[in-house]
Order: structure tokens, then C-alpha cells, then sequence
């Protein structure tokens, strides 16, 4: 969208942001990450910068390793205004933007470098270093990285900044880390980055880097359904800092939802206390801020009383899972048929029955093939599932990542069905859990869309012996809040909330040794087993 604007040439570079990205097919894009800053952002990134730089700044050399077409520099001229701005670089990889920054920039100072980044800030001919830092850098995820470039990104993370970057870690925290290397001591930045490292592992490193390396002023979070760019996919966070290590009793300003100007929550956190803190995204603490952690790091938690386990990956669902009756129709062996949940989305209830083969009673049942006969003697002994099962190595499904592993390829993982479920996605804001738990009373195992829980520890003695209490565990998990879950899962561009097994591990337990205090005295004779 073309927003009104006094500069001419900003009216003229939205334009033609708007022609190269309409060029540019969506995977082009996203293999560069190629999702420009609405200007407005760009200048309400600039002004409060501006803001905290006050008057430490009188000279500004203007630096974007990702330009682009330049919204950054055309806010930080608008914001600084051009008296102020003694030198301005912009880096750019795509020789397409790298064009129109020039056309658009360079009569009114801006030097645009065509190339990598991250090779030319390595290089001798690395341009003067800037002492303000405006970016967007691409948000490219680690598997796009080829794996010698990931190498020489690491070493050189390593080389330029101290840090080792885990393998996991998108280009654009290579982009911080060397930008920040480069920068003159004292300078300011205000990077704009996906949210997801506030909460990941591999985010640690740059965490720290946060904590230790530069001062920290300002942490701004969008709310996860306010997506930046109409067209990326991600959750984005502004962070400013300043190049210089931090003062003590450093605290951080953390906001979130809003503007940068206007944030519906904000608060203040010490940096010591962000030193501690595995999740970023639960500050700051706010009704408007939809992710909590539960625990405290002391008390008992689900994964106390839980082994928790992703359901299975078949491969190829709609291959490997079939219609019961369908499959029974074919006159495929029971034996080597297994109840299978269908996916969550397909699933309307909450409370899954069993029939008398412990099938769910739920319309549409499904089934698993799952055969640990080698080729040979299937076909010999059941020649009508050997007929199908060549259809899927006709189709290439044999020889498909997971399922080439297996021996034989149709047998699956195994897993026992799990009196509880939980699904592995969902939205859900305020109290509403975004994720669903399930008892499951038959034997139906699920997918990888579920996580399986499996009691142990004192809750499976006390179901073993007071089976009835099942319903009660039901009800206790159906009490765990929207935040916590969301506080200790992970949340996408859009809204869309994930939650890995040892996330769901970490969720507070106290309702259970509430409910159970005898469940307490087991914690404590594991925890002396340790
Ligand atoms: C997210 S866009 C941001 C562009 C601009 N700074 C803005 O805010 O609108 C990232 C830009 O980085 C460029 N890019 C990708 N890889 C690069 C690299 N290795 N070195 C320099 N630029 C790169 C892309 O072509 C894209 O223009």
C-alpha cells in the first residue's frame, strides 16, 4: 500500500518496492527474506531512537546491512533529517534492490554496496563503521543456510563477536552479531527480528549477547496476530540497543502489543532477572500479554507425573492411515491394523470412548498399518495388504525420508495408545487453552499432530489403584490456563501457538499435589535419588 508522504523520493521507492516484490514469486522471497519495513515502522523505529540516543548523537553515520530499497534510510533521513547524517551505507545482496536503493538514494547520500553482508563486513573493503544501525536483516531459517556457509557464519560469529551460534539459529542473528562486531563502540541499533528466539534454545546465545555484550534499552513485541508484513509468516520483535556493556542495576524496558509509541503493556526488567529467564515473551507481565510461565522453576511440574512423547510420524498419513472399514473391506489381517486418532481437527470430541475392539466410538474410525512381517512372507501369507503396500512403493512412499529408515518399511514407531493427549497446535487468546487435552479410553495412539502423556512416577501408581481417578486428571489438565500453555509453548506470525513435549513437560503441577498430597512424598524420593 502506498502511504502519503512529503518525500518525493520515498512516494517513488514504495512504488517500486511494490513492482520488484510483485516480480518476485513467494519462494524467491522467502529463500532471501525479502519482506520490507512499512515506512511508517521504519520511522517510528528511527524517532525512538532518536529519542534514547539524545544528544550522544550529533553525527550520525547511518548504516542497513539488508537495505533493500531503503525504508530505513529514508527514516532516518525524514527522522535525523540529511544536516545530521554525515555517512550512510546500505548493504545489498539482490542486485535487483541493490539497483533501485542507488537510483533512489545515492544523490542524497546514501553509499549502496552490492554483495553479502556477511562477507563484506569480513572483508578489508568492510565500509566505515556506523555508530547507528537501522534494520531488518533477512529472515532466512537455518535450513535454507547451506551447510558450509553455516560454518563459515558460525566461525566468523565466533571470530568477530565472541559468540558460538547454535546450528539452529535463522541468518538473522548472524546479521546482529556482526553488524553489532562492526559497529563503533557506543553506537545505537534498532533491529526488527522474529520474536522465536526469545523463547527457543537456540536463541541462548544471542540472549546472552543481549544481556552481557551491549546494554539493552527496549524490547518491543508485536502481539502475535498483528503481523508486520501482510506477508511473512513471522512474529516480530523490535529490540534497541546500545553498543556498549551494561551499567549496574541495568533494567530493560520490555512492551508489547500496540506501536512502538503506544504499547498496550510495558514493565520494566532488571537484567538480572532476564539473565534467569528461559522465555522473553512472557515479559512483559500483562492481561494483554498472552504468554505466562507457570512455574517457578521449583515446584512439580507435568513432567513429573508424565512422561511426555510426540505421537508418531507414519511417513505418509494418507498412505499408512485408511478408513477401518474400508481397511477390513480389502481384507487386510486385524492383527496388523491399529486404532488411530484422526487428526484434531476432525476430532469433536474431548472424551474418547472405546467400542469392543477398543476402537475410539467416534464416527469415522481410522486405522493404522502397522506390519513387522518381512516382504517376503507378507506376500506369502497375506497377499492382498503385500498387493496394496506395493502401490505406495510404486507411488515413491517407500522410499521417502522417514519411511526408508524403517525396517520393514510399513512397520511404525511403536508407542502404547496414551490415556491422555494433548494437541500439538491451536489458537486460543486470553483463558482459552489454544491447545486441547483428551482422554483417550480406547487404544488409539495418535499422530504427530498430539502430544502423548503417559503417567508415571506416583500419579500412575495412584491410577493403577484408583482407576475412577482418571476423570479427575482429565479435569485437572483441562484447568491448566490459555497463558500458561501459550507461556511456555511457541507462537508464529498469525497466532498459532506450538507446543513441543518438553515444553508441555515444564507446565506447573501444583493442582495435582493439591488434589494428591501424596504425590508430593514421591517427587521428593526421586529428588533424593538425585
Ligand atoms: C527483510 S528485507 C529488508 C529490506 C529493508 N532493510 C527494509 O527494511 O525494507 C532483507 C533484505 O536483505 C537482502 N539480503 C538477503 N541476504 C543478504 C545478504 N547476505 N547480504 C545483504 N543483503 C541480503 C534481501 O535481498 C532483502 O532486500
Amino acid at each position: 500500500m502506498i502511504t502519503r508522504h512529503e518525500n518525493p523520493i520515498e512516494v517513488r521507492r514504495q512504488a517500486i518496492q511494490a513492482a520488484l516484490d510483485a516480480g518476485r514469486s513467494d519462494a524467491e522471497r522467502n529463500r532471501l527474506g525479502q519482506f520490507a519495513t512499512p515506512n511508517a515502522l521504519a520511522i517510528e523505529i528511527a524517532q525512538y531512537v532518536k529519542s534514547v540516543t539524545g544528544r550522544r548523537l550529533r553525527a550520525v553515520r547511518f548504516a542497513d546491512p539488508a537495505i533493500g530499497t531503503g525504508s530505513f534510510y529514508s527514516a532516518a533521513l525524514a527522522v535525523f533529517g540529511s544536516g545530521r547524517i554525515e555517512s550512510a551505507v546500505g548493504v545489498e545482496l539482490d542486485s535487483g534492490f541493490c539497483d533501485a536503493a542507488r537510483d533512489l538514494w545515492a544523490e542524497v547520500g546514501l553509499d549502496v554496496v552490492h554483495g553479502d553482508f556477511t562477507r563484506i563486513v569480513a572483508s578489508r573493503c568492510c565500509p566505515v563503521a556506523p555508530n547507528l544501525v537501522l534494520a531488518n536483516p533477512p529472515y532466512v531459517r537455518h535450513h535454507h543456510l547451506e551447510r558450509e556457509d553455516k560454518e563459515r557464519l558460525q566461525a566468523l560469529a565466533y571470530r568477530m563477536a565472541g559468540i558460538t551460534v547454535n546450528g539452529l539459529a535463522g541468518l538473522y542473528v548472524y546479521f546482529l552479531l556482526l553488524a553489532t562486531a562492526w559497529m563503533e563502540d557506543g553506537g545505537y541499533a534498532a533491529w526488527l527480528i522474529p520474536s522465536e528466539f526469545m523463547d527457543v534454545n537456540y536463541g541462548a546465545a544471542l540472549k546472552r549477547y543481549l544481556t552481557d555484550g551491549v546494554t539493552l534499552i527496549r524490547a518491543h513485541r508485536f502481539a502475535p496476530d498483528d503481523v508486520q508484513f501482510g506477508d511473512a509468516l513471522v512474529s516480530s520483535v523490535v529490540l534497541v540497543f546500545r553498543k556498549k556493556g551494561p551499567p549496574p542495576g541495568h533494567v530493560v524496558e520490555f512492551t508489547f502489543g500496540g506501536t512502538i509509541r503506544e504499547p498496550q503493556a510495558c514493565d520494566s526488567i532488571p537484567l538480572d532477572q532476564l539473565r534467569e529467564s528461559r522465555k522473553w515473551t512472557v515479559y512483559p507481565s500483562h492481561a494483554t500479554n498472552d504468554r505466562r510461565t507457570s512455574s517457578d522453576g521449583d515446584g512439580p511440574t507435568l513432567g513429573d507425573f508424565f512422561r511426555i512423547q510426540r505421537g508418531i510420524a507414519t511417513g505418509s498419513n494418507k498412505f499408512f492411515v485408511l478408513d477401518r472399514r474400508d481397511a477390513e473391506r480389502r481384507g487386510f489381517p486385524k492383527c496388523y491394523l491399529r486404532p488411530v486418532l484422526p487428526s484434531p481437527r476432525l476430532l469433536k470430541t474431548t472424551v474418547i470412548e472405546a467400542d469392543e475392539d477398543s476402537y475410539p466410538l467416534i464416527e469415522g474410525q481410522l486405522c493404522l498399518i502397522d506390519c513387522d512381517l518381512p516382504e517376503a512372507v507378507l506376500q506369502a501369507r497375506h497377499p492382498v495388504l503385500w498387493e496394496y503396500l506395493q502401490t505406495g512403493a510404486v507411488l515413491g512412499i517407500k522410499d521417502g525420508y522417514l519411511v526408508s529408515k524403517r525396517s520393514p518399511w510399513y512397520r511404525q514407531e511403536q508407542r502404547d495408545p496414551a490415556p491422555f493427549l494433548c494437541t500439538y497446535m491451536g489458537r486460543g487468546s486470553h483463558e482459552k487453552q489454544p491447545f486441547r487435552f483428551i482422554w483417550n479410553r480406547s487404544q488409539a495412539i495418535g499422530t504427530n499432530l498430539y502430544l502423548m502423556l503417559y503417567p508415571k512416577n506416583g500419579l500412575a501408581r495412584l491410577l493403577r489403584d484408583h482407576p475412577d481417578r482418571a476423570a479427575d486428571v482429565f479435569a485437572l489438565l483441562g484447568r491448566v490456563s490459555g497463558h500458561e500453555l501459550r507461556g511456555e509453548g511457541r507462537v508464529y506470525g498469525g497466532g498459532l501457538n506450538k507446543i513441543e513435549p518438553s515444553e508441555l513437560a515444564r507446565i506447573s503441577a501444583a493442582a495435582f499435589v493439591d488434589c494428591w498430597p501424596e504425590l508430593r512424598s514421591t517427587l521428593q524420593r526421586q529428588g533424593e535419588l538425585f
